[in-house]
C-alpha cells in the first residue's frame, strides 16, 4: 500500500516534473537548440561564397531581435531588403530602429566580404523606386579584396549583455580599441563615464523614459509581441527576446521559466526594475550615437552600422555592451502622439549641440561572464524568391543598358 508520505513525495515529483517541463519549454535546460545553429554556421565558416555574407548578416543586432531582413543572392553580390511587417509598432513608430537593425546586418556583411578575398562595394538605398531595397553589396573578382578583417571571429561572439556588470573604469587601451573604426558619414559617437555629470543625467533620463514606456499600455503590448515565453514557439519562429537572454542568472532564469508566462505588465515591471537596479548602476560608460537627421533612412542605416561596429570592437576589447534606447524611443513616441516634446527637450539639455540628435543609446562595461546567444533564423529562412527576382531584374536592366 502507498503511504501518505510516499504520496506526497509522488505529488512533489509530479509538480517538479511539471515545472521542469516549463523550464524545458523555455529552452533553459540545455541540449541542442536549432534556433541557435546560425551562430555555429558562421563560426565554423561552412557557408560557401557569397552565402557567407548572409550568414554574417543574420547575426547582426536588431530591435527586440525582430530580424527585419530578407536577402537575395546573385552572381555578382547580395541585395538586402527591409521587411516592414517585422516591426515594433508604437515602440518604433517611424521604423528608425528597424533600419538600424538593417544597418547592422549590412556592416556585418561588408566585414564578411573580406573572408571571400573579393572586393566589396556597398551601395545604400540603391533603388529610388523601392525604398525597401536598403542595400546592394557588389562583389569583385576572386583575389580583388583586402585580407580577412580581424573582427571576423567576433561576429559570432557579439551578444547583447543585460546582466549585472562589475562597474569601474575602462582602461584607456580598451577605449582605443573600442573607438578604432572608420567614420560613418554624418554620424558621431559621444561617450561619458557612468559617474560623470553627463552620465548621471543620462541615467536619470533613461530611468524616466523607461517609466514612461512601461506605463504606456500600447507600447508594452507592441513590445510583448516579441517576447517568446514558450520553447516550442521560440523554436518555430527563431526570433524575439527570451528569458535566457534577459540577463537574469541561469538559476533565476530556470526558476522564472517554471512560472506562468509573463504578461506585458509584469514584463514592464521587471524591465523597469532591471534598468534601475542593474543596467544603469553597474555600467562603466554610457554612450550616444548621434546624427543630425535621425529619421532620414540613410542616417538610420548608418547609425545601425556604427552600433554593430562599436559592439564588435567592444567584444574584441573584452568589454560587454547593451543598447538602452528608451530615450530615443520616447522622443519618437511623443512625436507620433503629437505630445509635448518633453524627452526631446531633455535630450537637448544633455547634449552640447542640439543640432545633433540621439539615434542610439547604450551602456558599456566589464562583466564576469559572457551573455547567452539570442535566437536566429538561418540563412535558408531569409532568402526570399521575390527578392531574388528583384535582383535578377536589376541585373537584366543593367545588362540591357536601358531605363
Ligand atoms: C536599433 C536597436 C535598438 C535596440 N534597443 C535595445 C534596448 O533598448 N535594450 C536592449 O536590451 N536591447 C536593445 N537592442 C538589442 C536587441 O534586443 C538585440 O540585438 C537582439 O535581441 C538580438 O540579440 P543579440 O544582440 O545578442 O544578437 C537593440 C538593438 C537595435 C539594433
Amino acid at each position: 500500500m502507498i503511504g501518505r508520505r510516499q504520496l506526497l513525495i509522488g505529488a512533489g515529483g509530479l509538480a517538479a516534473a511539471g515545472l521542469a517541463g516549463r523550464a524545458w519549454h523555455q529552452g533553459l535546460l540545455g541540449g541542442d537548440n536549432p534556433a541557435l545553429h546560425a551562430w555555429d554556421e558562421w563560426a565554423s565558416q561552412r557557408q560557401a561564397g557569397a552565402l557567407k555574407l548572409i550568414g554574417a548578416g543574420v547575426l547582426a543586432s536588431s530591435p527586440h531581435n525582430t530580424q527585419p531582413w530578407a536577402f537575395a543572392l546573385g552572381r555578382l553580390g547580395v541585395d538586402i531588403f527591409e521587411v516592414p511587417g517585422r516591426n515594433l509598432g508604437t515602440m518604433d513608430p517611424f521604423g528608425r530602429e528597424r533600419l538600424a537593425g538593417l544597418g547592422g546586418a549590412i556592416h556585418n556583411m561588408a566585414l564578411a566580404s573580406t573572408a571571400l578575398g573579393r572586393a566589396a562595394r556597398v551601395r545604400l538605398l540603391p533603388d529610388a523606386e523601392n525604398p525597401g531595397h536598403v542595400a546592394r553589396i557588389v562583389l569583385g573578382p576572386d583575389g580583388s579584396g583586402p585580407p580577412p578583417h580581424p573582427l571576423l571571429p567576433f561576429i559570432a561572439r557579439r551578444h547583447t549583455h543585460r546582466g549585472p556588470w562589475r562597474g569601474g573604469l575602462v582602461a584607456e587601451a580598451k577605449l582605443a580599441v573600442l573607438l578604432a573604426f572608420p567614420a560613418f558619414a554624418g554620424v558621431k559617437v559621444a561617450l561619458f563615464g557612468a559617474g560623470s555629470p553627463a552620465g548621471r543625467r543620462f541615467a536619470a533620463l533613461t530611468d524616466d523614459a523607461t517609466a514612461a514606456i512601461t506605463s504606456d499600455a500600447t507600447m508594452m503590448a507592441d513590445s510583448h509581441r516579441w517576447f517568446r515565453h514558450d520553447h516550442g514557439e521560440a523554436q518555430r519562429l527563431m526570433d524575439g527576446v527570451t528569458l535566457a537572454t534577459s540577463g537574469v542568472s541561469p538559476w533565476l532564469a530556470a526558476a522564472g521559466a517554471m512560472m506562468p508566462a509573463q504578461s506585458a505588465a509584469s514584463e514592464g515591471a521587471y524591465w523597469l526594475a532591471a534598468t534601475r537596479d542593474t543596467h544603469l548602476p553597474t555600467a562603466s560608460l554610457f554612450g550616444l550615437i548621434l546624427t543630425q537627421q535621425p529619421h532620414d533612412r540613410r542616417s538610420a542605416l548608418l547609425i545601425g552600422s556604427a552600433w554593430q561596429r562599436l559592439h564588435l570592437n567592444a567584444t574584441a576589447a573584452g568589454l560587454v555592451a547593451q543598447p538602452l534606447n528608451q530615450l530615443p524611443e520616447m522622443i519618437d513616441r511623443e512625436a507620433q502622439m503629437r505630445a509635448a516634446p518633453r524627452f526631446a527637450r531633455a535630450a537637448d539639455a544633455l547634449l552640447d549641440d542640439p543640432a545633433w540628435r540621439p539615434g542610439f543609446c547604450f551602456r558599456l562595461g566589464i562583466a564576469d561572464a559572457p551573455a547567452n546567444a539570442a535566437l536566429r533564423r538561418p540563412v535558408s529562412a531569409v532568402l526570399g524568391p521575390p527578392a531574388r527576382l528583384a535582383w535578377e531584374i536589376d541585373q537584366w536592366k543593367a545588362a540591357a543598358g536601358a531605363f
